[in-house]
C-alpha cells in the first residue's frame, strides 16, 4: 500500500518493509491535533476574518469548516492514511460587495499557512485576461496567467463568462479546457476560486459539468443588512482615521436605507465610494474655511453635511 508519495510525507518510515525484529519504530499511532492547529498559525488568520470582516456568519462558519478539514486531512497524512491532496478549488457566489474578493485573499493565506500553497498570494482575473480575440492568443494568455499564479489562488470573477454558447466559435471553451486540466494535473500547487452571481454560476456549472464537479467546496455570500453595512462603514472610516459626527452618523443610516434601493447598489462597495466621496466634501469645505486654523477634530470629522450633499438624498436624480 505504501506509494513513493507516502515516503516523502514522512509517512512511511524508511525500512518500514524490514522484518518484524526491526529496531525501526512503526508509524506513530497518535496525532497532536492541537500542535499541528497551533503551528499553522491558522487559529490567527481565522480570529482576524472574525474580528476585522463585519457580519458574514455563514462564510466563516464555512470557512472554520474547511480549515477543520484540511487540518485533520494533514493529522491523517502525517498518520499514514494519505488520501491526496484534498480537493481545494472553490466558488464564491453572491453580489457586488459582499466580500469574495476580500475573503478568497484571506484563504489564500490560510491555505498558505496549513502549507496547502507554497506562495499563498492571489491573482485576480476576467474572462479578458484568459481569452484572446485572435485565433492562437488564447492558449498562451491563459497559460501566462496559470504560470503567475501558480502557489496562490488564481480568482476568477464572473467566470461564467468564459462560456458563451450563442457563439459557438467562442475561445472562451479554450481556456476552460486548459483550466481545466490544470484544475486536475496541478491541483498541489493551484488554487482556483470562480466568483459571480449566483443564478449565473449555476446556470454555468450546468453547462460545465466539468468545472463543476473539481469544485470542491461552494461558499454563498449574504447581501449586507442596512446595520451591516453602516458597521462596515464606520470600520472603513476607522481605519482611515476619520471619525462621524454625531449627526453625520444619523445622516449615514439614512443614506444607507436610501442607498440600498437604488440602481447599481453594490453593499460594501456602495459604501467605499460613499466614503469617498463625502471625504472629498470634508476636505473641501476645510478648504473653503482655510483663514481658521484646523483642529485635529476638525481634520478627522466628517460632520452631516458631508453625507447629505450626496444625491442619494435628492427625491430624483442619479445615484451617487
Ligand atoms: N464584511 C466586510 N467587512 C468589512 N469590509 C468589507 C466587508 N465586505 C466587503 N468589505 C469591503 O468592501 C469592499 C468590496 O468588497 P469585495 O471583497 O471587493 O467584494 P466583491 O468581491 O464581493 O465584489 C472592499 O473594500 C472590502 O474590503
Ligand atoms: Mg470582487
Amino acid at each position: 500500500m505504501e506509494s513513493a508519495a507516502d515516503r516523502r510525507n514522512g509517512a512511511v518510515p524508511p525500512g518500514a518493509n524490514a522484518p518484524a525484529a526491526s529496531i525501526v519504530a512503526p508509524p506513530a499511532d497518535t496525532v497532536a491535533l492541537d500542535a499541528l492547529f497551533r503551528d499553522s498559525n491558522i487559529g490567527e488568520t481565522l480570529d482576524r476574518l472574525d474580528r476585522e470582516l463585519v457580519g458574514l456568519a455563514p462564510v466563516k462558519r464555512r470557512i472554520r469548516e474547511i480549515a477543520a478539514f484540511l487540518l485533520v486531512s494533514r493529522a491523517r497524512e502525517q498518520i499514514g492514511l494519505s488520501t491526496g491532496a484534498p480537493g481545494l478549488h472553490m466558488c464564491f457566489t453572491g453580489n457586488p460587495g459582499t466580500g469574495k474578493t476580500t475573503v478568497a485573499m484571506r484563504m489564500a493565506a490560510l491555505l498558505h499557512g496549513m502549507g496547502y500553497l507554497r506562495k499563498g498570494h492571489l491573482v485576480s482575473v476576467t474572462r479578458d485576461d484568459l481569452v484572446g480575440q485572435y485565433i492562437g492568443h488564447t492558449a498562451p494568455k491563459t497559460k501566462e496567467v496559470l504560470k503567475k499564479a501558480m502557489g496562490g489562488v488564481l480568482f476568477i470573477d464572473e467566470a461564467y463568462y468564459l462560456y458563451r454558447p450563442e457563439n459557438e466559435r467562442d475561445y472562451g471553451q479554450e481556456a476552460i479546457e486548459i483550466l481545466l486540466q490544470v484544475m486536475e494535473n496541478q491541483r498541489d500547487d493551484l488554487v482556483v476560486i470562480l466568483a459571480g452571481y449566483k443564478d449565473r454560476m449555476e446556470a454555468f456549472f450546468r453547462s460545465n459539468p466539468g468545472m463543476s464537479s473539481r469544485i470542491a467546496h461552494h461558499v454563498d455570500f449574504p447581501d449586507y443588512d442596512d446595520e451591516e453595512l453602516f458597521a462596515i462603514a464606520a470600520l472603513m472610516l476607522d481605519s482611515m482615521h476619520y471619525r462621524l459626527s454625531a449627526s453625520a452618523q444619523d445622516a449615514l443610516h439614512e443614506y444607507v436605507a436610501l442607498r440600498r434601493a437604488q440602481p447599481h447598489f453594490a453593499n460594501a462597495r456602495s459604501m467605499r465610494n460613499a466614503l469617498d466621496r463625502a471625504r472629498l466634501r470634508h476636505a473641501k469645505r476645510l478648504f473653503e474655511e482655510r483663514e481658521t486654523p484646523l483642529s485635529r477634530d476638525a481634520l478627522m470629522t466628517i460632520e452631516a453635511e458631508d453625507i447629505r450633499a450626496s444625491r442619494v438624498f435628492a427625491s430624483a436624480g442619479e445615484p451617487q
